[in-house]
Order: C-alpha cells, then structure tokens, then sequence
C-alpha cells in the first residue's frame, strides 16, 4: 500500500498477523486532513479485508498521536465545504464498519479529533507520556466527530462536560481512572505492549473475536434488553463454528487451542 501520510506495516509471525497504521505528518504533529484520512479509510479497509490479518492497531508518533482535525485546511471552511461536501463522515466514519479489533496506542498529544479518532477504536492502549483533549471551544467550534458522545459513555459527564468546555487535557494516569484508557504503560513499552496484545486477539478464533466485539459495541445503542438478546443470539450462533468446538476441547484435554478460523 503506498500511502503520503500514513505508513502501514504487517507485525507478527504466526497464523494471523496484526495491520499496523502510523500516522506519519510529524511536523504538523499528524493533524488530521482529508487526504491522510482518506489513506487511513483505505488502509484500514484493506487489512479489514486481508484473512492473514487479525487485528489492527493504529499508532503516531512520539510526540504526537494526532493533535486534531487540520486547523489549516479548516480555517476557511464554509457551510458548503462543512455540511455542503459531509466533512468528517465522508471519510471519517471508515473505522466504524471495521469488524476486526483496532488498537489505539498512544504517545503525546491526542486532541481535538485525534481523541476522537483514538475514542472510535475498540480500546486505547496509553504510555505515560499521553494527554488527552478536546479544545475545539478555544477555536470557536466543538467535537464533530463523535466527541460529545464518546468521551461522555467513556468518562462521564462531569469530566467530558470539563474537556469540552474548559479545553482542559487529561493526562494519562487521569485518563485510566476515568476509564478512557484501558492500560497506561512507559514510553517505551507502549508498542511492545499494544503489539503483545494484537497478537493475542490474533491467535484466538476471528469469528468469535469479532462477534464479541459487535456485541460490546451494542451496549453503547438501544435498550440492555435488546443488547443482551443480540449477545444471547451471537453466543447461540458460535456453537456452530469449529472453532468453538476446538477451544472447548483444547480446554478440557489441557492443550492450546489451535484454531482454524472456521
Ligand atoms: C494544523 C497543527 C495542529 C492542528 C499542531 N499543528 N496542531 N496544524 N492543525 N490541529 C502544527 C502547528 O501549527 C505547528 O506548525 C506544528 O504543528 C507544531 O505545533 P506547535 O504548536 O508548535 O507545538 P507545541 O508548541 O508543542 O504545541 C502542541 C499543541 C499545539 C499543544 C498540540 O500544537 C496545539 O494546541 N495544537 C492544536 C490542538 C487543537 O486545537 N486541536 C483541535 C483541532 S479542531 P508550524 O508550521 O508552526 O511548525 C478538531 C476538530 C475535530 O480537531 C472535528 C472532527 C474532524
């Protein structure tokens, strides 16, 4: 794949490998623009697509995982360009109908519509240098990729209401009591650890990885009941996979499981 703004990787050795996705404008601190976005759609389409790989994780850089939608490009804005050409769903949403795990790990700066983008991954793995927020008050806009939503189901209301009207960041420690963030790690550890755990999802069985994660995400639409008949119905339907039945046995016969992805 030969992408500007990005750059893809395949890690891993075993059955299943993990898609790793580096947002690569460090001078710009990997702000968000439509091309880099459009690049991280179609990256993230094809390792969603591609059988050899299990999981995906999405990284930046040091510095920075991104500080936000490209306040640049966004200046001049009008309507037309805003509501007029669908800014932010036309390209934005292309994780959402992702059905394997993406993994956030994040260094630096996650702002602005790189929390966001960060939110919209299955869960965000953070090194201790990790700050977090969402100041698009100081730019006389608010969140408009989810941020509203998210970082209130995440965090609660008291603290995403402080983000978004103060501009305040969370610092990483901050952000794993609020439950934002799932592990926070040394700088240094943050990819071996947010590598570790792609290749854990990797060995399991896919289709009940991404059963599962369906299922988590349903929690966050509709009614408990609805969720808990969608869990119930998915849980019936994985009794029908190989997969199932070679877990259970690996278990019982002290074993590890060797799953065929069927
Ligand atoms: C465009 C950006 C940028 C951004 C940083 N840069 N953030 N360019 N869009 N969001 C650029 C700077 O202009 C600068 O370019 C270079 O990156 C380095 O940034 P500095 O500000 O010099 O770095 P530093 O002093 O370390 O401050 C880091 C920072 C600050 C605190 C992260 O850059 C900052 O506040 N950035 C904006 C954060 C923000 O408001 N995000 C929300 C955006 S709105 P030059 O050329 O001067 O070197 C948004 C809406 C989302 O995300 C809606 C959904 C899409």
């Amino acid at each position: 794949m030969g992408f500007e703004n990005i750059l893809t990787e395949v890690r891993g050795t075993g059955a299943r490998q993990t898609g790793l996705i580096t947002l690569n404008r460090p001078k710009q601190l990997n702000a968000l623009n439509d091309a880099l976005m459009d690049e991280l759609g179609a990256a993230l389409k094809a390792f969603d697509a591609d059988a050899a790989i299990g999981c995906i994780v999405i990284t930046g850089s040091e510095k920075a995982f991104a500080a936000g939608a490209d306040i640049a490009a966004m200046a001049k804005f009008s309507l037309t360009d805003t509501y007029g050409a669908d800014f932010i769903t036309r390209n934005w949403e292309t994780i959402r109908s992702v059905r394997k795990p993406v993994i956030a790990a994040v260094a630096g700066f996650a702002l602005g519509g790189g929390c966001e983008l960060a939110m919209m991954c299955d869960f965000i793995i953070a090194a201790d240098t990790a700050k977090f927020g969402q100041p698009e008050i100081k730019l006389g806009i608010i969140p408009g990729a989810g941020g509203t939503q998210r970082l209130p189901r995440a965090v609660g209301k008291a603290k995403a209401m402080d983000m978004v009207l103060t501009s305040r960041m969370m610092d990483a420690a901050e952000a794993e009591r609020a439950g934002l963030v799932s592990r926070v790690v040394p700088l240094a550890e943050l990819m071996g650890v947010a590598l570790a755990a792609a290749d854990s999802i990797n060995e399991l069985s896919g289709i009940s990885v991404m059963m599962a994660k369906e299922s988590v995400n349903r929690a966050f639409e509709g009614t408990l009941a609805d969720g808990i008949m969608f869990e119930r119905r998915l849980f019936h339907t994985l009794f029908a996979t190989e997969d199932q039945k070679e877990g259970m046995d690996a278990f019982l016969n002290k074993r590890k499981a060797a799953f065929k992805q069927r």
